[in-house]
């Protein structure tokens, strides 16, 4: 029986890399719709590679859209959800932050509602096979200092930033659908992604395309924070994994076993451009700039129930995930461009 998707947010970063992976696992057993709002982070270019696929359609709409989330599911027998709408960048919640709670916590709860009213049969029963999946992110847990041991599942909820904030809202709500009202569903808390298609507002990406112009590298505060880096690929495997096998319910954690600090991973970028394009790309690039607000400063996540539950391991290392983000980047100047210029919005279908 073919499994029909309501990706939504596929033309952002981790979306758009899911609905390619599902599309390349599962050929023609699969049909993708992917709801996307097109805000800044969305990018039709992410998807070249799908477009013309008959098992795909895009449909460019907002998730907090009461009438045309319930026409979606009046019009396509939808199996599964997988929500990635969102805003997702700390810096911009920082600045403003009602999108982030229209968003992420309004429009997380449209999805909802419009999921068990096209899937629910009976008090506390639904279609067979149906399933929604939340991703959300190991910032709800908050942040942790250099010693104390890693976010499992049972970590208590403790958001910092406006953005941690309105997924941990998010995370709740879906939660409640749970536990009121038995609606199969997961949530699943993902570490930072990198790999190709990822918006150059985040570091990776950003100190990527700076460090190849030769311009200044703006660290935030010391360097010293610690994220926990994981191949947007190795993201993709569980979250299908997760909706397809996982117990109704559960959280899982997803994550690289991967610490490093921000200036680790600068430096490394720096190395990997004066090795493989300019010599003389040099450390002297990077320049200490004032803290980000709030600055969380250390995620580390324990992912050993996902594995022990489903199976699932990062397969990507660290060394293989940069070098094949690096060798993305380097030979997709187009791509790059297209955002800097602004262009990549003309693109609308
Ligand atoms: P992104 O910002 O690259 O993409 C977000 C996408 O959502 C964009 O295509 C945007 O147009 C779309 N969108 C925004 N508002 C919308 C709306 N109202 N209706 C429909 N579409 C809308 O984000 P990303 O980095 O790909 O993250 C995807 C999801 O994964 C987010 O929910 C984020 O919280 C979560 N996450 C991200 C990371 C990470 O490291 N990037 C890690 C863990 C979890
Ligand atoms: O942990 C998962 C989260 O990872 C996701 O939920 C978010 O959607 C995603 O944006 C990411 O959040 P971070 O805030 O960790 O990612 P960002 O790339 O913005 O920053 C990573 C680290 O680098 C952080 O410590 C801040 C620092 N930084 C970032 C930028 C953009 C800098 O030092 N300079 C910069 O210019």
């Amino acid at each position: 029986m073919i499994k029909t998707y309501l990706v939504t947010g596929g033309a952002g970063f981790i979306g758009s890399n899911f609905i390619q992976y599902i599309l390349n696992k599962y050929k023609n057993d699969i049909f993708v719709i992917n709801l996307d709002k097109l805000t800044y982070a969305g990018n039709l270019n992410n998807l070249k590679s799908v477009e013309k696929n008959k098992n795909y359609v895009f449909v460019k709409g907002d998730i907090c859209d009461k009438k045309l989330v319930a026409n979606l599911f009046k019009k396509y027998n939808i199996d599964y959800v997988v929500n990635f709408a969102a805003e997702s960048h700390v810096d911009r919640s920082i600045n403003s932050a009602e999108e982030f709670v229209t968003t992420n916590v309004y429009g997380t709860f449209n999805l909802l509602e419009n999921a068990k009213k096209a899937w629910q049969t009976g008090e506390d029963c639904y279609k067979a096979g149906v399933k929604y999946l939340q991703v959300s992110t190991d910032e709800v847990y908050g942040a942790l200092t250099e010693k104390e041991s890693s976010f499992t599942e049972k970590t208590p909820i403790c958001p910092h930033s406006p953005y941690s904030a309105s997924k941990a809202g998010a995370d709740m709500l879906v939660k409640s659908f749970y536990d009121t009202h038995k609606m199969p569903l997961n949530i699943t808390r993902c570490s930072n992604n990198y790999g190709p298609y990822q918006f150059p507002e985040k570091l990776i990406p950003l100190m990527f395309i700076k460090c190849k112009n030769k311009q200044q590298l703006p660290v935030y505060g010391t360097g010293l924070n610690v994220r926990d880096w994981l191949y947007v690929t190795d993201h993709c495997s569980a979250i299908d994994l997760v909706l397809r096998k996982a117990k109704p319910g559960e959280i899982y954690n997803i994550g690289g076993n991967n610490e490093k600090n921000n200036l680790y991973i600068v430096n490394y970028i720096i190395n990997y451009l004066s090795k493989h394009f300019d010599k003389t790309i040099s450390p002297d690039l990077i320049t200490f700039v004032k803290d980000r607000k709030g600055h969380d400063f250390r995620y580390s996540i324990n992912s050993s129930k996902i594995q022990k539950e489903l199976g699932w391991k990062p397969e990507v290392s660290f060394e293989k995930g940069i070098e094949l983000t690096m060798n993305w980047y380097l030979k997709n100047d187009k791509w790059i461009k297209d955002v800097l210029d602004g262009s990549y919005k003309n693109k609308t279908t």
